[in-house]
């Protein structure tokens, strides 16, 4: 057993629908972490004494402790196209992505790109994550060995691309399910680790191949499902184009039988109220990307229509599309976006999203997203001082509602003291 003492903060329900049972906040708490789950949260002062001699204390006085972030949307091949000038979502795949994603056919490459990722992510605090990887077979392999070995809960999957892009990135809709099956029977399941089929988006597959995700999906229970959903106006005339037989965009993926409680589209920003109606009724997931929809000038996630809609939905960074790895910075971008809509984002909300929202929404919430007895121990200290600036300001709070909000506005990677992924040390700040 290990304790850790600090300020504890976690939701137990979602402040939109349970405003005042969601969030448990203990000022001088202790965590308690046994063979890698939580044992026990509550106060320092009376959980102390019977606390057996011995037990290895950590004392994080002074910051915060909260249940890993989750990330539902990142492409762990674009880490070095993150930040590239100037275009729109179709000429940007073209320009960057596509030419990118080319060099993952090298393995060797691909676990070098994967490791410096997961690094990444730790630094910024975020301990699952549901990841796009290339066409290639090998780029999957490599991110799931180096997820395996940082003993990461994470979900990814194979690109299926069979038209539209560049012939080094093409597969078919037959080498696709082949190569998707072998990675299956691989991965899925195996340690933390879950596959999503990843139809890359509607464009660059042919009907074929989204049948052939389809039939993935009918074969193995337990399986996700990963792609882009009506993120840019271009991209919607082309969709429709292409397949002149969907009332929408949203039908080119339900005629393949791609809905439901484990399918997870990034962006949905452009969706008729018929089409929100479906993913509400099949309770397919959106992935919200505020960095990104701001970046490729996508448009605005109106999360007040989608929340009275019924649609579920969490946070994404979209990495490199996105520009921040941290939810940090992907909450305070989610905020201002809501502000363009004459919406609000509250603080509790916004740190609900990023951890237990994110962990039902990815139906992993009897594993992670709080500190419920049982739950795994992935976790991060919150270093609320990390700045001058954000010393200064956090000074000047009176609520925690407000501290909160700061955090979001202010914060970044600077903000993680350190990273904890089943009770044991994964990145420090010290280090
Ligand atoms: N749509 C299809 N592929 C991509 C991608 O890599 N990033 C984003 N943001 N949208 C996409
Ligand atoms: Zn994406």
């Amino acid at each position: 057993m290990r304790a850790f003492r600090g300020s504890i903060l976690h939701y137990l329900e979602d402040p939109h629908s349970h405003p005042d049972q969601a969030r448990e906040y203990i000022e001088d708490g202790l965590l308690l972490v046994e063979s890698g789950r939580i044992r026990a949260v509550g106060p320092y002062a009376s959980m102390m004494p019977s606390l057996p001699t011995g037990t290895p204390l950590e004392d994080y006085s002074g910051k915060l402790l909260m249940p890993g972030m989750i990330d539902l949307h990142t492409h762990y091949p674009q880490t070095e196209v993150i930040a590239s000038y100037g275009r729109q979502l179709l000429d940007w795949l073209n320009n960057y992505t596509f030419p990118t994603e080319m060099k993952f056919s090298d393995k060797a490459y691909a676990s070098a790109i994967a490791e410096r990722f997961v690094q990444e992510l730790l630094r910024n605090g975020t301990t699952t994550a549901m990841v796009f990887t290339t066409v290639h077979p090998q780029s999957t392999e490599a991110f799931f060995e180096v997820a395996e070995q940082h003993q990461l809960r994470m979900i990814a999957g194979k690109v299926m691309m069979d038209r539209h892009a560049p012939a080094g990135l093409c597969d078919t809709a037959e080498s696709s399910y082949t190569d998707s099956k072998a990675l299956i029977e691989r991965w899925h399941g195996k340690a933390r680790l879950s596959y999503a089929v990843t139809p890359r988006f509607a464009p660059t597959s042919t009907p074929e191949q989204l049948q052939a995700a389809g039939r993935l999906m009918q074969e193995y229970p337990g399986l996700y499902l990963q792609s882009h959903l009506a993120e840019n106006r271009d991209e919607l005339a082309w969709v429709a184009e292409l397949f002149p037989q969907a009332r929408d965009y949203l039908d080119a993926y339900e005629q393949a039988g791609l809905l439901g409680p484990h399918c997870v589209y990034a962006h949905g920003i452009h969706l008729s109220d018929s089409a929100c109606q479906r993913l509400a009724d099949s309770g397919t997931v959106l992935a919200h990307c505020p960095t990104s929809n701001l970046f490729l000038g996508s448009g605005l996630f109106d999360m007040s229509r989608l929340t009275d809609q019924g649609v579920r939905f969490a946070l994404g960074t979209d990495v490199g599309g996105g520009t921040s790895f941290s939810l940090f910075r992907t909450l305070g971008e989610a905020y201002k976006v809501q502000q363009l809509l004459q919406h609000s984002l509250h603080p509790d909300r916004a740190f609900y999203l990023a951890t237990l929202g994110g962990a039902r929404a990815l139906s992993l919430d009897q594993h992670i997203g709080n500190f419920l007895p049982g739950k795994e121990a992935d976790f991060i200290v919150i270093d609320p001082e990390s700045t001058p600036l954000l010393s200064f300001r956090i000074q000047h709070c009176k609520t925690l509602s407000e501290k909160l909000f700061v955090l979001a506005t202010l914060g970044d990677d600077r903000l993680i003291a350190a990273t904890y992924i089943l009770g044991q040390l994964a990145y420090s700040q010290e280090a």
